[in-house]
C-alpha cells in the first residue's frame, strides 16, 4: 500500500471543505497531493495548505484522473453527477451528501460503530448526516450492553449544518435585530433564523416528517444494522453558530443503570462525558466547537417508564458530523491496508 495519497475535496471553499483542509493537516493525514474543487465561480481562488496557497478547479467530470481519494462536500446533485466519475478514474469517493447514503451496496459508514463496512465499497463510501453521527457514536456502545428498543430524540441544530450562507444570514440578522434597525429578508430559511427556533430542518414529506427526521431514522438503521429498530426525531434548527445538541430518550431490552451508561461511554472510543449538572458540567455546543468528540452528559433515569435513560449529546457537526468522520474513513482504509 502507497505511503501518501493524491486528496481532492469537492466543495473545498464550504463550510464543510475547510474543516476538510484544516483536518487533513492536523490529522497529517499523509497527503502526496492536494486538488481543491468547487463551482465556477471559484475557480482561480488560492485557499492556504501547509504554508502554501492551492488554486481552485472547476469540478467537472474529467477533473479526477490521477486521485486516490476524493472527499465530496458540495451537495447531493453534484454528488450523483461527478462521484461516479472519480469512482471509475480510480478514486475511492467518500461523500458527505444525502446522495448515496440509502444505495444498497455503498457503505454508511461511522468507524467507530461500523468502520468494517467501508472495506466493502466499490467506489463510493457515505458519510452520514451530521445529526446521524453523532447519535450513533454515542449509543452504539450502550446498544452492544443492553440492546436499544426505541429511540426518541429532538434535535437543536446549527445553522452551520446548511452552510456558509446560513451563518451569513444568521449573523445579519442577529445584528440588524440588535441594533433595531429592519432585518434582511430571510434567504436560507423560511423564516428568521436570529432569536427564533425552526421546526424544520430540510424540506417535508407526504406523512409531515421532515426529510432530516427521515435521514435520522433511515441512517441508524442502516448503520446498527438493525432494519426495524424503532426511532423517531424531531429536528429543530436553532440559532446557534456551530455544533449540534440532541436531548435523546432511550428505551433498552436489557436493564441499564445511570451509572454503568457514565462508565460504557467514559471507555467508548470517540465519547467525551461531561456529566456533573450539579456543578454546571454537561455538553455544551459552545465548548464542543472545533472538536472531533462526542459529548454526552445529563445521563439519568426516565422516571416514566423502566428501561429508560435521558441522555444530552454534542458534537460539532462541520467536523466530527461531516470532515473528521469522512477523513476517519479514509484512514480506516489506509491503516488497514497496511
Ligand atoms: N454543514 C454541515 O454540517 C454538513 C454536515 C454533513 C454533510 N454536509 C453536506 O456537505 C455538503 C456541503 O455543505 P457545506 O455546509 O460545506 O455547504 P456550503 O458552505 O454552502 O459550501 C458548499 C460548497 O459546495 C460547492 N458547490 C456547490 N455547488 C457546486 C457545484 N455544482 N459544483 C462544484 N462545487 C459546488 C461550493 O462552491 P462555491 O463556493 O464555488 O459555490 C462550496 O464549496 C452538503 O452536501 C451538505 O449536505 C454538511
Amino acid at each position: 500500500m502507497k505511503k501518501s495519497y493524491r486528496v481532492g475535496i469537492v466543495g473545498a471553499t464550504g463550510a464543510v471543505g475547510t474543516r476538510m483542509r484544516e483536518v487533513l493537516e492536523e490529522r497529517r493525514f499523509p497527503v502526496a497531493s492536494l486538488s481543491l474543487y468547487a463551482t465556477g465561480k471559484s475557480a482561480g481562488k488560492k485557499l492556504p495548505w501547509k504554508g502554501e496557497e492551492l488554486t481552485v478547479q472547476e469540478a467537472a467530470e474529467s477533473a479526477f484522473g490521477a486521485l486516490d481519494f476524493v472527499l465530496f462536500s458540495a451537495g447531493a446533485e453534484i454528488s450523483r453527477q461527478l462521484s461516479p466519475h472519480a469512482a471509475k478514474a480510480g478514486a475511492v469517493v467518500i461523500d458527505n451528501s444525502n446522495g448515496f447514503r440509502m444505495e444498497p451496496g455503498v457503505p454508511l459508514v461511522v468507524p467507530e460503530v461500523n468502520g468494517r463496512r467501508a472495506f466493502e465499497h466499490r467506489g463510493i463510501i457515505a458519510n452520514p448526516n451530521c445529526s446521524t453521527i453523532q447519535l450513533v457514536v454515542a449509543l452504539w456502545p450502550l446498544h452492544c450492553r443492553a440492546r436499544i428498543r426505541r429511540i426518541v430524540v429532538s434535535t437543536y441544530q446549527s445553522v452551520s449544518g446548511t452552510g456558509l450562507d446560513a451563518m451569513d444570514e444568521m449573523q445579519a440578522q442577529s445584528r440588524a435585530r440588535l441594533a433595531g434597525g429592519p432585518e434582511p429578508v430571510p434567504r436560507v430559511y423560511p423564516h428568521p433564523i436570529a432569536f427564533n427556533c425552526l421546526p424544520q430542518v430540510d424540506l417535508f414529506d407526504a406523512a409531515g416528517n421532515s426529510l432530516e427526521e427521515m435521514k435520522m431514522i433511515n441512517e441508524t438503521r442502516k448503520i446498527f444494522e438493525e432494519p426495524v429498530l424503532s426511532v423517531t426525531a424531531t429536528c429543530v434548527r436553532v440559532p446557534v453558530l456551530i455544533s449540534h445538541s440532541e436531548a435523546v430518550n432511550v428505551e433498552f431490552e436489557e436493564p441499564l443503570s445511570p451509572d454503568e451508561a457514565r462508565t460504557i461511554l467514559a471507555a467508548a472510543p470517540g465519547v467525551v462525558v461531561q456529566d456533573d449538572p450539579a456543578a454546571g458540567v454537561y455538553p455544551l455546543a459552545r465548548t464542543a466547537e472545533g472538536t472531533d468528540d462526542v459529548f454526552v452528559g445529563r445521563i439519568r433515569r426516565d422516571t416514566s417508564c423502566e428501561r429508560a435513560l435521558n441522555l444530552w449529546i454534542v458534537s460539532d457537526n462541520l467536523r466530527k458530523g461531516a470532515a473528521t468522520n469522512a477523513i476517519q474513513i479514509a484512514e480506516t482504509l489506509i491503516e488497514n491496508a497496511k
